[in-house]
């Protein structure tokens, strides 16, 4: 039989514990603040930032979101994220990509300071991932991380095969398994023999961006399937894997939607914290 990894009811355990430690720092008189920048309106980050809005007023942080339109140059977003670096009240600060074409993204996100990147996409903290000493992980591997925690699925010694490399999945997940002593691969669109190299997968995670890319012939009987993926066909949400034909071969498999999309806000609000009290110089329990 296989197990459906419950990725809504795991996010909102990791939001509860996130609510409650919100409010062990403002009874320390310490707040916890988020801002989150768009801009354009790209109608599918509307939604994921009016979501990450809900999420801090559930949990008691302090969100203030600034729209700016689509052509909004260079200089005043970076006089924007200076201004959000130097204020005391913003302990996060969240650039919603993809930005327009004009925008230079590199620069944006590595002008945002390094204490306050919750998203982790600072060339700073993508080092310290790298060399295993980090306060924050980009939150679609985090919640991936504490998804196979909460099912008491080890990593250790495991084969793992991650499809795709992009800075804000691909890699930061390969790191995150390899520190946890997984054997890991990486494929992406130039792999040879990848149906073969994933059969390998004792934790397969598919991060394609293509409704069902992973077949059944790709996956070794007994596996557990993460599949990160968020496209529409048919109209109908779906991820990278052919959920259907997967699942029976799965131990345990997470379904799109209710998978890792709902862990990747919460994992946010957990940054966020994080954040807010380092910046109050209190401690960080270990991951
Ligand atoms: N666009 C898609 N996912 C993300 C994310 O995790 N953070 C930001 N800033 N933009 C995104």
């Amino acid at each position: 039989m296989s197990k459906r990894i419950d990725g809504k009811q795991i996010s909102l355990e990791v939001k509860e514990r996130v609510r409650l430690g919100v409010q062990e720092l403002a009874a320390q008189g310490v707040s916890v603040g988020l801002a989150v920048i768009i801009v354009g309106d790209d109608p599918a980050s509307k939604i994921y930032v009016s979501n990450k809005k809900k999420a801090c007023e559930a949990l008691g942080i302090d969100s203030r979101e600034y729209a700016l339109p689509a052509d909004t140059a260079q200089a005043d977003l970076l006089e924007l994220i200076d201004r959000l670096n130097k204020d005391s009240h913003i302990n996060g600060i969240l650039c919603q990509l993809p930005l327009p074409k004009h925008l230079d993204e590199k620069a944006v996100i590595a002008a945002i300071s390094p204490e306050k990147d919750v998203d982790a996409f600072h060339p700073h903290n993508v080092g310290r991932i790298m060399i295993g000493d980090y306060d924050f992980v980009p939150c679609t591997p985090a919640g991936i991380m504490e998804m196979l925690a909460h099912e008491n699925i080890s990593v250790e010694g495991k084969n793992c095969v991650v499809i795709g490399r992009s800075n804000i999945v691909g890699k930061p997940m390969a790191m995150l398994l390899l520190h946890q002593n997984g054997t890991v691969t990486i494929c992406h669109s130039k792999t040879r023999n990848l149906k073969e190299i994933c059969k390998t997968a004792d934790i397969l995670v598919a991060a394609v961006g293509k409704a069902n890319f992973v077949t059944a012939d790709m996956v070794k009987e007994g596996a557990v399937v993460i599949d990160v993926g968020m496209n529409r066909a048919d109209g109908k949400l779906c991820g990278d894997v052919d959920f259907a034909a997967v699942e029976p071969k799965a131990a345990a498999i997470t379904p799109v939607p209710g998978g890792v999309g709902p862990m990747t806000i919460a994992m946010l609000m957990q940054n966020t914290l994080t954040a807010a009290k380092r910046q109050a110089g209190m401690p960080v329990k270990d991951r």
